[in-house]
This record gives C-alpha cells, structure tokens and sequence, in this order.
C-alpha cells in the first residue's frame, strides 16, 4: 500500500493514503487497449455525431458494466448438463440494485438493463446549486430493501466528486454498506478518485479513463465535455 506521512498531533507519525494506494485498492480502470482507446476517439472528438457518440460511448458503457459485474459476489449453483454430469457453476448474488443519478447516470441504465434483465433500478437526482455550488438532492426512489442489496451506482462523470460523495452519502444514511457500492463511471480525474476514496474507503470505482486534470471550469481535461448535454443531445 502506497501512503504519505502526515504530521501527527500526539507524536506517533500517521499516514495518509495517497492517490496511488486509491489506484490499487478502490479503482477498477479499464484494460486500455487499442479497441478501447479507438472508442474513446470517436466519443472525445468535438466533431463526432450525436448517434455515433451515443453509439461508441453505449459500448465502452457495455465494457464498464461487464468489469463491474466482475466485483460482485456469486454464489456457488450446480446444473446438470445435457449429457447429465453435474457442472459446479456460480450465479449472480441475486439482490442488486442500479441507480443512476440523474440525468448523465441514465445514458448507462440500458446496458445495465440488457446484461441483467429484471434487475432492480433506483434513482437518485442530485443537482449542483447555481450559487452555492454545492450539489443538491432534489429525488430519490430506491427499493425498500435497498441495505441488503449490492449497488451499481452510474454515473459516467466523477470530476470533483461532489455530486457522487452526496449520492453515496444517501445510499449510506439507507444502510447500504460502502464496501456493497459499486461506482460505475465513464471517465474521471485524480481529484473525483481521491475525494470519493477518503470519504469512502470501501467503495469501488470502475472507470474507462482517468483524465489528466479539472479546468477552470470543473471540466475534465483533456476530457469528453458535457457527457448529458452530448448523449442526450441538449448541447447548443
Ligand atoms: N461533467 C461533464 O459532463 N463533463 C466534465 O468534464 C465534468 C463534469
């Protein structure tokens, strides 16, 4: 594990983890292959159309949702095969959750709907307040039993991390363990990693990129622009 030393107040040293130690622990990053990175140029370019951008983005969501599904728990479940030897297989644990935060979150429910018909789906609308900046929790419709259910959490922007630290913070007041969060998400900085990860040590990130930096703006760079406005073609 990969930690700083900070000043402690009663003289032992502590330590803090670092970004690296939240690489190795919490985030799940892509494979970044060449088929990866040719999905990427087309949804990063300025100039790509709208249905190629929805198309390319919804298969690198594909790839996101499959990883994910990797960290779940499976439970052990025999079948017997055609030719009647038992095969000792694994199933999906069967209590999951999706919850896209509203509005970018639900460009990525349909993948998750394709890969696990019937799965449950939540919502949460959180928005930033225009003054304060601070994020904002408008909406919530989740299942009663969410605290016993593992949760795929979509969002595909984690840039400063506030509006995924509110969403968790919502799950968590329900009861949902941290280490029962999954954070699906598209692309994010170190500052979104490292804002979630030491709120949160026990929830995971899986992600397709991790940007350079946040601009003046908030804006991820060199980033993808407003994903919601692009998929959902509101961009001006
Ligand atoms: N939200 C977006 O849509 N894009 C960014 O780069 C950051 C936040």
């Amino acid at each position: 594990m990969t930690t700083a030393t900070t000043t402690a107040t009663a003289g032992a040293p502590t330590t803090a983890p670092t970004l690296a130690t939240y690489l190795d622990r919490n985030v799940h990053l892509l494979p970044q292959t060449d088929q990866l990175r040719a999905l990427h140029t087309v949804v990063r370019d300025r100039n790509a159309r709208r249905e190629d951008f929805v198309f390319h983005a919804g298969r690198i969501i594909r790839l996101l949702t499959e990883a994910a599904l990797d960290l779940l728990p499976f439970e052990p479940y025999d079948v017997t095969t055609p030719v009647g030897s038992t095969y000792r297989g694994l199933r999906f644990t069967r209590k999951l959750c999706g919850v896209p935060i509203i509005r970018a979150g639900e460009s990525m429910e349909a993948e998750l709907r394709a890969v696990v018909p019937g799965i449950r789906i939540g919502k949460i609308l959180i928005q930033r307040d225009k003054t304060t900046k601070q994020p904002h929790l408008y909406y919530t419709a989740l299942p009663d039993d969410i605290a016993d259910r593992h949760v795929l959490l979509l969002d595909p922007m984690l840039a400063t991390g506030g509006t995924a630290l509110a969403a968790i913070e919502v799950l968590r007041e329900l009861g949902v363990p941290e280490e029962h969060i999954v954070f699906v998400n598209f692309i994010t900085v170190p500052e979104g990693i490292t804002a979630v990860c030491e709120r949160y040590p026990g929830v995971r990130i899986v992600t397709s990129a991790i940007e350079e930096r946040l601009n003046e703006n908030a804006y991820m760079v060199p980033g993808i622009g407003d994903f919601g406005d692009r998929y959902f073609g509101t961009d001006r």
